[in-house]
């Protein structure tokens, strides 16, 4: 069964909670903005389209509880236009609230301005009123989560034809892959990890390596638990073991690309994605593997022009000089039952350390083979991404 990390259903809204990944699977509520800020704030859900979609559907079930509440006779004689008006500018408030929680991921912003403006224009139609208001807001959000799960499987169909349209020879293929972009990232499937999911389900996936990706070891954590979840053959490696496994089993192994997901790609192509991309996209083009960037068209900010005007988020340096997880004594082979208060954070720095925590990388266009997205895959024309002309 397709591993699902946001169940909703119209007033109800949970999200697996990534804090406790891999080592328990529990689900919280969000019923609120505050809930979802919280939540994005401590990362029990991240990933750039996953995020943007648990903000817009946190108003969703907050707007479908206030009109359980407000009373269709009240309703009736208020001032609809000074309610609609409040409703509006209470909206428009806790968007920016909700935009606040993480600067770099662009798919955040994007999902807040686009909600904004079904705000607006559903309160300039002649029978405005908040009720109105609030039925287009909770339409637009279901409407971009199920967006999310069917543009990803695009991404996905298109990133697999790219490839083994790209091969020297035909065969089965393997692929590294870094961060986490799979459901746990995403409203469902994944961007880069769509690709993977449909090399393999095309039968033509021979292996599946993954980064670690420190300090919050998104791969072994989320990543792994996705591939393991879906029975996809796969191998993690440290962040630091890449180059040699390009060098030393990029051939053995038919290592044809080094796919990546992306929190904001600037309209030249220059993309932001998880600490370690570019570094990854350096080695990728000296062995000569294809570097490839997969991402929803809500990742690509045309108002952004290249990658020295997006904003890196820095994180605590408590991510780097500490790791988490169960004591060793708590890992059955065949069981993940372990306690939560047994998730330890374990001191891996000396004492007073200065640690540098820069959340995320820019990758310059140049090093870029193709970026995937739902319409299609876009390459270089005379060296240049056109990005603009696939909107
Ligand atoms: O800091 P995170 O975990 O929210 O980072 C976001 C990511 O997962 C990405 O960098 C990812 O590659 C793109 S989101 C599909």
């Amino acid at each position: 069964m397709a591993l699902q990390a946001i169940k909703y259903q119209r007033g109800k809204l949970q999200i697996l909670d990534q804090l406790k990944l891999p080592y328990q699977e529990i689900f919280i509520d969000i019923t609120s903005s505050h809930d979802a800020w919280n939540a994005i704030k401590k990362m029990q859900v991240r990933g750039a389209p996953a995020i943007a979609i648990v903000a817009a559907l946190s108003l969703a079930v907050w707007l479908v509880s206030y009109l359980r509440e407000i009373d269709e006779a009240d309703e009736a004689n208020e001032d609809q236009q000074n309610q609609t008006r409040n409703m509006v500018e209470t909206l428009q408030q806790m968007l920016k609230f909700l935009v606040s929680s993480r600067p770099t991921a662009v798919n955040l912003s994007d999902a807040a301005r686009k909600l904004e403006q079904v705000i607006i224009t559903s309160s300039h139609q002649p029978d405005a009123s908040p009720r109105r208001v609030a039925e287009a807001y909770i339409a637009a959000a279901e409407q971009m989560l199920a967006n999310d799960v069917h543009d990803n499987e695009s991404i996905g169909k298109h990133g697999a034809s790219w490839l083994l349209g790209n091969l020297d020879s035909p065969g089965k293929i393997s692929v590294l892959t870094h961060c986490n972009t799979g459901s746990l990232a995403t409203a469902g499937y994944g961007t880069a990890l769509g690709v993977v999911r449909a090399l393999h389900a095309q039968r033509c996936l021979q292996h599946c390596f993954y980064t670690e990706t420190r300090p919050y070891n998104q791969g072994c954590r989320l990543t792994g638990y996705e591939l393991i979840h879906d029975q996809i053959p796969a191998t993690l490696i440290t962040d630091s073991m890449a180059a040699a496994l390009l060098h030393l089993k990029g051939k053995s192994e038919r290592i044809a690309a080094v796919v990546v997901g992306a929190d904001r790609v600037a309209a030249n192509g220059d993309t932001a994605n998880k600490i370690g991309t570019y570094g990854l996209a350096i080695l990728a083009r000296y062995h000569g593997v294809k570097f490839l960037v997969a991402a929803p068209r809500t990742t690509i900010d045309l108002e952004t022009p290249s990658g020295t005007d997006i904003v890196i988020e820095e994180r605590p340096q408590i991510e780097v000089t500490t790791i988490k997880g169960p004591p060793v004594k708590h890992l059955e082979p065949t069981s993940v039952d372990v306690q939560v208060g047994e998730i330890k954070e374990i001191s891996i720095a000396a004492e007073k350390t200065k640690a540098w925590n820069p959340a995320f990388d820019v990758t310059p266009a140049p090093l870029i083979d193709a970026i995937i997205t739902e319409v299609g895959v876009v390459v270089k024309e005379n060296g240049l991404f056109e990005l603009r002309k696939i909107f």
